[in-house]
């Protein structure tokens, strides 16, 4: 039997250039697909896995992220007080009890890897989650719990993977495995970001992790990987260098790319037409928008 995970890290100190200017004073975390704002999605997942102990990394810039969570106690007795209780249940839903959101600081954003890393104290000597709220999964089985359960069998190390296409592989993680005829893949090494036509195999790691503290002891004898960054698969792969389980596992469901903008659209209006109050006027809409393209060609 593995130890039960309890604890999960959100890594949410970058920069989010690619939302620029938006980012300049909205953390991406915060920007919403349709009303609900990304970090309210992974803590969802996380809370549906069994995660009981939040913990954030953080930087300069993201005060609003922190406010977020804050109870809202006038709002709460304002929506009381007009019966709209459906609103007041959708805000205390967002509630978090006090003491289980720890935040700490990435003084400067070094990477994935350096984030996750400055948890290390919080975590101790647990096996723990990390969930990358960009990456947004809608799934029957929410992703997390899927690989909780996963690793109840097999223990080590576990990342989400997915398949992706050829020309977009060298934006990722990549996973050799031994063999793709499971869920749970055993991996065999791992590389950040392979140049074009060195990728292992199409099989991309997606932003969830269930990891143990010896991937954070080897950030003491790693250097910085690709982008001049330190890497979380680095420190990964070293699991595997040093003869220890890593997995990939994958995920049934359907996952956002909410990094970038196309995939934060695709999110929104995928999230939107699974909503009773806006999959017809959605739909209509986007009907009328192809009729017109299609007329106009
Ligand atoms: P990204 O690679 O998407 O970088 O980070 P970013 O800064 O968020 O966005 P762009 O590329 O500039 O638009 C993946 C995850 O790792 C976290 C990010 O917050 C995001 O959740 N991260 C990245 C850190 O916490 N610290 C870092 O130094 C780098």
């Amino acid at each position: 039997m593995h130890k039960r995970v309890t604890k999960a890290i959100f890594p949410v100190a970058g920069l989010g250039t690619r939302f620029l200017p938006a980012t300049k004073s909205v953390p991406k975390e915060i920007m919403t697909l349709v009303d609900r704002p990304l970090i309210q999605y992974a803590i969802d997942e996380a809370r549906a896995a069994g995660i009981e102990d939040f913990i954030f990394v953080t930087s300069r810039g993201k005060s609003a992220l922190e406010d977020y969570f804050d109870h809202a106690p006038d709002l709460e007795a304002s929506l009381k007080a007009s019966g709209k209780h459906e609103l007041l249940e959708i805000l205390q839903n967002t509630n978090m009890d006090s003491g289980t959101i720890a935040y700490l600081r990435q003084h400067k954003p070094l990477g994935l890897g350096h984030a996750v890393s400055c948890a290390r104290k919080l975590i101790g000597n647990e096996p723990f989650a990390v969930i990358l709220p960009d990456d947004v999964i809608a799934a029957e089985k929410p992703c997390l719990q899927q690989m909780v359960e996963a690793y109840e069998e097999t223990g080590g190390a576990m990342v989400a993977t997915m398949e992706v296409a050829p020309d977009k592989i060298s934006s990722y993680g990549v996973l050799d495995v031994e063999s793709q005829d499971s869920a749970v893949m055993k991996v065999n090494a791992m590389v950040e970001k392979p140049a074009k036509g060195k990728a292992p195999s199409n099989l991309a790691v997606i932003g969830r992790y269930i990891l143990n503290p010896n991937v954070l002891c080897n950030f003491d004898h790693l250097g910085r990987g690709a982008g001049g960054e330190y890497q979380l698969t680095d420190a990964i792969a070293h699991e595997i260098t040093a003869g220890r389980n890593v997995y990939g596992y994958r995920f049934e469901g359907q996952r956002f790319d909410c990094g970038s903008k196309a995939g934060f659209l695709q999110a929104t209006v995928a999230f939107a037409l699974a909503r009773d109050d806006l999959r017809d006027e959605l739909s209509d809409y986007l009907a009328q928008l192809h009729a017109t393209r299609h007329a106009a060609q």
